[in-house]
């Protein structure tokens, strides 16, 4: 296997460009034996989020690892019930502890929502104070002109739906400037058949001799976006690794990409959005 690629971030950071996402897989012996698997196999970057609940896990996965807290990069979301100045430290520091660590590599807004602007100077702060290395976004849409107009430290990344159907190229180019990485959720489309199924892929997967997946999670690659596809199965976890040993062609990058459907998977207004702050996740 030909060695797995980095993202130099907006502060000089490299972040491993491929991981692995962790919602929905439930806390305890299943986050920790996935995340295990994962970083055995050489994966060096979880996603996880306190909304996912398995931050324990995550944390309990990287002690039982023996790998040094460095070798590791471990990116977790601050949910919007956290936001607020004062009240985000606090909920960093519980974070910290939920993942037995002492750093935070990248923190990031799960949502647009609620007190964001609050929060954000507190995420400042703990980068000072070397609590969290990297601070960054996730949904924000309506309101990241206001974000990115209020902070003194800009989003180092942002953590949007993205994959072959909605690649994102709009919020790519508005984010040059920044030197913000993109970092994909859904990349394969939460597992979606119809997408993963394209023809275009079978195509190429038999030039290739690969699967479909790993051709759309090598297309994420070659488009410069981290990506950390969720899963528990052992046998797509390597192949999902796999994927750093072929090439795809520049028509073929276009091609993929004129999939765009402009199709969201997930799509709320900001008001429905505003029910996020209805939910506290539990300590
Ligand atoms: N910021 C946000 O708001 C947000 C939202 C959603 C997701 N995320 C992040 O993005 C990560 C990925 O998103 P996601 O988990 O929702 O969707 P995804 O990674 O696009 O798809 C996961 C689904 O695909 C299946 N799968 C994985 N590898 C496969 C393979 N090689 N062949 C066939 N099926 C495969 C998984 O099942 P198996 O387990 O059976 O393999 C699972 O059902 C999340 O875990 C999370 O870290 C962030």
């Amino acid at each position: 296997m030909t060695e797995q690629t980095y993202l130099t971030l907006n502060n000089g950071l490299k972040m491993p460009q491929f991981g692995l996402g962790v919602y929905l897989i439930p806390d305890g012996k299943e986050t920790i034996e996935a995340c295990l698997n994962a970083l055995k196999l050489g994966v060096r970057h979880i996603d996880t989020a306190h909304a996912y609940q398995n931050e324990r896990g995550v944390g309990e996965a990287l002690k039982q690892s023996g790998l040094n807290r460095q070798e590791v990069w471990i990116t977790t979301k601050l949910w919007p019930t956290e936001y607020g100045e004062g009240k985000t430290a606090i909920a960093i520091d519980k974070m910290l502890s939920r993942l037995q660590t002492d750093y935070i590599d990248l923190l990031l807004l799960h949502q647009q929502v609620g007190d964001y602007r609050g929060a954000w100077k507190d995420m400042e702060k703990a980068v000072k104070a070397g609590k969290v290395q990297s601070i960054g976004l996730s949904n924000f849409h309506e309101n990241l002109e206001d974000l990115l107009q209020l902070a003194t430290i800009k989003p180092a990344a942002i953590q949007v739906e993205c994959h072959p159907y909605f690649p994102q190229h709009e919020l790519k180019k508005r984010m040059e400037k920044y030197g913000t990485v993109i970092e994909s959720w859904y990349p394969i489309g939460h597992g979606d058949k119809n997408l993963i199924n394209e023809p275009m892929f079978t195509k190429l997967a038999q030039k290739y001799g690969k699967t479909n997946v790993q051709i759309i999670l090598r297309w994420h690659i070659q488009e410069g976006n981290a990506v950390f596809p969720k899963t528990t199965n052992p046998q797509h976890l390597r192949d999902n690794f796999d994927i750093f040993n072929f090439n795809l062609t520049d028509e073929e990058m276009a091609e993929i990409s004129s999939l765009n459907q402009a199709k969201r998977y997930y799509n709320a207004t900001l008001s429905e959005q505003e029910h996020f702050l209805h939910w506290k996740p539990a300590d």
